[in-house]
Order: structure tokens, then C-alpha cells, then sequence
């Protein structure tokens, strides 16, 4: 069964994709050419710029965040208490319909 995830871009444009894959919500962000995520360390999560926010309601809802993901996010101005990174969340069934909300910049 497909996924459905809304990417939606600061100034409020939104874009909807719906994957059946395994993959994580920076390489669907990536492969669909969805603006707002640089992802520069290719999802090694080494360089913090897959920067996302979630609502709380998705935030409680997904794995906790590990040491290394705390460590890179805690490097972020812009970080908010549902602040994430993309290439640390794998595309699950339990998240169809999750909401994507992408920053402005990537520090
Ligand atoms: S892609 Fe570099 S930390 Fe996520």
C-alpha cells in the first residue's frame, strides 16, 4: 500500500507524493524535486541540512530521535521541539498523510 506525504514549503506551497517504497522522507523529498531540503551529505546524517518540522501530533508519533540526530539538530538556529531531520525517517504505512513542513533556509 502507498504512502502519502505532504511536503509543505515555507511560503505555504504544498506538494503531495505518495510512495510504495522504501525510502526515507529526504530521498522522496530529493527524487520528486520537492525545493526546500539540500541534504548535502547524502543522508549520513552529517550535515543537518534535511531540516523539517513536524506537528506534535506526527513528532509523538514517529521513533524517537537518536544521539547522533540530537547531537546535528542541536547545531540548528532555526531547531523547534518538533524539529527533525528527513534522512533519519524511514517512509512507514503508519505515516500515510504525515504533513512535511520545510524551513525557509538549511543552516
Ligand atoms: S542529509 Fe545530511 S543530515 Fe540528513
Amino acid at each position: 500500500m502507498a504512502t502519502t506525504v505532504y511536503f509543505v514549503e515555507h511560503g505555504g506551497t504544498r506538494h503531495v507524493l505518495e510512495t510504495a517504497t522504501k525510502t526515507s522522507l529526504m530521498r522522496l523529498a530529493k527524487d520528486n524535486g520537492i525545493p526546500g531540503i539540500d541534504a548535502d551529505c547524502g543522508g549520513e546524517c552529517s550535515c543537518g541540512t534535511c531540516h523539517i518540522n513536524l506537528s506534535q501530533y506526527w513528532f509523538d508519533k514517529l521513533e524517537p530521535l537518536s544521539e547522533r540526530e540530537e547531537e546535528m539538530l542541536s547545531m540548528n538556529p532555526e531547531r523547534t521541539a518538533t524539529s527533525r531531520l528527513a534522512c533519519q525517517i524511514s517512509v512507514e504505512e503508519r505515516m500515510d498523510q504525515i504533513i512535511v513542513l520545510l524551513p525557509e533556509y538549511q543552516f
